[in-house]
């Protein structure tokens, strides 16, 4: 019967488009916006891609390092604007050893696993769960579903961002996991590199920084922590008073990409503050996280927005995470999820203006 085989026919099509649709969205370009605020976010990576923001004399600019299109995007290797994970910095030797178990990870960065491994979270497509571009509560959720074993990392993860814009100029994000059958180390952070003076503008050495940390963990020459925590005191690493980003950077091989330990007890820390005295912009960190990795982009060369090459030092990064390769220094705050716990982490960025900053 002819109508039968149309019927199933039809079904099966149905069946097909249910699952693809399902199981792997397209990748898009999603805008949230506050009047003269804005954010772009794409479902790739769950990146960041632009940021606009008024500067001193109300115009507005770009100040996130990023590319044009979402093919660019999928050939990074800067991980520019990236929702960081399972475990975002280095793991040494691409392996942990938990509860008696070894996992052998992906090792993409040498002998060492960087970022989660050569896919991450970074290069694969996250599902948009919920979006509103304007209104009171601009915002999108992006989700993330880890299968068991991905990276070499145990048990099913169902990882979570919402981006979202608040009064006035604030950015927030707020990044969760859920352990659903096996322990497992969770470490995501956002890796947007920011230049406040415009994507475009050239080097940051002149920004002024504040980083509320009184030890870094020192690491190997495969950037590996050796373990220590260490004082920032009379090294080029104390940034514990406002000063300019270049100020002693000469003094470090290629500039910072360093773990800092945050001092703060509270909850929601203070991380870090940056000025850009050029275009009166400030953008002040806080985070639930106990580190940050502050990095100044050492060994960019890279092609971006616009067709402009961005070198090194054209941005900072201020990664907000756990300690890298915590799961291998039993001293440094545990990164484990055990099943059925979530981990959370916020983050959140503040905007301003202003002209001079008086404490330097
Ligand atoms: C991606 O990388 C390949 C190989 O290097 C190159 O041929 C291609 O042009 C790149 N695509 C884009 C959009 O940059
Ligand atoms: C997206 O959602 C669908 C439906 O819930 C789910 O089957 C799929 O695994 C999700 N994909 C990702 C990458 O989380
Ligand atoms: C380790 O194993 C013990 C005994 O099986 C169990 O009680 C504990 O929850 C496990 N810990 C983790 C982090 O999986």
């Amino acid at each position: 019967m002819p109508s039968n085989i149309n019927l199933s026919f039809c079904l099966f099509i149905l069946h097909l488009w249910a699952v693809i649709s399902v199981t792997e969205q397209d990748i898009g370009v999603y805008e949230i916006k506050k009047g003269d605020f804005s954010v772009k976010v794409t479902n790739y990576g769950a990146r960041i891609i632009s940021v606009f923001l008024p500067d001193k004399h109300g115009e507005v600019g770009d100040v996130v390092l990023g590319y044009d299109t979402i093919e660019e995007y999928q050939n990074d290797t800067t991980s520019f604007g990236a929702l960081l994970g399972r475990v975002a910095n280095r793991i040494g030797g691409a392996q942990f050893t938990l509860n008696g178990t070894v996992y052998k990870l992906v090792a993409n960065d040498g002998p060492n696993t960087l970022h989660g491994g050569a896919k991450g979270f970074s290069r694969v497509v996250w599902n948009v769960s919920k979006y509103n571009q304007e209104g009171s509560y601009p915002h999108i959720t992006l989700t993330y579903h880890s299968a068991d074993g991905e990276e070499g990392f145990p048990g099913d993860l169902l990882v979570s961002v919402t981006y979202a814009l608040k009064d006035p100029y604030k950015l927030s994000v707020l990044m969760t996991a859920k352990a659903l059958n096996k322990a497992t180390p969770v470490n995501l952070a956002q890796h947007s590199y920011w230049n406040l003076g415009g994507h475009n503008s050239g080097d940051i050495l002149s920004n002024v920084v504040q980083i509320f940390a009184s030890h870094v963990t020192p690491v190997d020459k495969y950037l590996i922590p050796t373990g220590e925590i260490s004082p920032v005191e009379n090294t080029p690493y104390d940034f514990l008073k406002p000063r300019r980003v270049g100020s002693q950077i000469k003094e470090l091989q290629s500039g910072y990409d360093i773990n800092y330990a945050l001092d703060s007890a509270e909850k929601m820390k203070h991380v870090a503050i940056v000025h850009d005295e050029k275009s009166g912009r400030v953008m002040e960190v806080e985070a639930s996280a106990p580190g940050v990795q502050f990095y100044t982009a050492n060994s960019l060369i890279q092609k971006g927005k616009g067709g402009y090459v961005y070198q090194p030092h054209a941005a900072l990064c201020f990664e907000t995470q756990g300690f890298p390769d915590a799961v291998n220094h039993p001293n440094f705050p545990s990164t484990i999820v055990t099943p059925g716990k979530v981990y959370v982490h916020k983050l959140l960025y503040t905007f301003s203006i202003m002209k001079y900053w008086n404490s330097y």
